[in-house]
């Protein structure tokens, strides 16, 4: 294996499948499987999911909400999304234990960094709910903040895509994929990879990020065996 530590990040939103809101069953138990394949080789696992399928900050501002009001409701919806992945893990038999940024004790653990270290150790995988626990930061910034906390080696980023492209694929037809870049090539190509105060902790912790396509069974695993699965972006 590549790597004996890392912190893979998944969107909300596409949890939704082909719905046009909230969870689809099929998908957070194809992602479930992915997740097993890889931790029965003996990966440590911790994981940050979205909450874009239930609901987005930035939404809610432009429906006139208070920015900071809409953040933390997000930070709710990353609960509910980490609780369903959760109980799709251990109903496959994968181990986990899931920590929260925001204390709601009834529900599990606070987010305590030795804690979750000791789990990843024995076995577990952990997943990190709530964000930042913090307004005006979105869940990459909690995948890159976690991930430099337990001493991940990786970050990857599950998307729609195989990679970073040199344009939108689903617009531009010509756009080509890289299999590596540097972060400075991200920034003075205007790439996105995450919001740039996620970008830019990976890039001054040196933690490299691996774009790759979550939606089809078996990439995760590859990602982890093969060269050339996604693109990696290091310094
Ligand atoms: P070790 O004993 O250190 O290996 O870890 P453990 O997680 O098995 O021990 P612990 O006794 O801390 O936790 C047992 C179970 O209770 C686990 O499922 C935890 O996630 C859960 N748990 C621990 N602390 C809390 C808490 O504050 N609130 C909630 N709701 N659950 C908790």
């Amino acid at each position: 294996m590549k790597y004996k530590r890392i912190l893979l990040k998944l969107s909300g939103e596409s949890l939704m499948g082909a719905k046009q809101f909230g969870i689809d069953n099929d998908k957070i138990t194809s992602y479930a499987k992915q997740i097993k394949e890889l931790h029965a080789t003996g990966v440590e696992i911790a994981i940050v999911i979205g909450g874009g399928n239930i609901f987005r900050g930035v939404q809610a501002e432009q429906g006139g909400m208070d920015r900071t009001h809409g953040d933390y409701m997000g930070m709710l919806a990353t609960m509910i999304n980490s609780m369903a992945l959760q109980a799709a893990l251990e109903a496959i038999q994968v181990e986990t234990r899931l920590q929260s940024a925001i204390e709601m004790k009834e529900i599990c653990e606070p987010f305590v960094r030795r804690k979750a270290v000791r789990h990843l150790e024995k076995g577990r995988v952990v997943i990190f709910g709530a964000g930042t626990g913090n307004p005006f930061f979105t869940t990459d910034s909690a995948a890159s903040l976690r991930a430099i906390e337990i001493n991940a080696e990786v970050i990857l980023k599950g998307t729609r895509v195989d990679g970073i492209y040199t344009a939108d694929p689903e617009k531009d037809k010509t756009a080509t994929k890289y299999s590596h870049i540097t972060f400075d090539e991200v920034y003075s190509k205007g790439l996105n990879v995450m919001d740039l105060t996620a970008f830019t902790l990976c890039k001054e912790n040196n933690l490299p990020i691996i774009v790759f396509d979550m939606d089809t069974p078996g990439t995760l695993y590859k990602v982890l065996t093969e060269e050339h699965i996604g693109t990696i972006v290091q310094n």
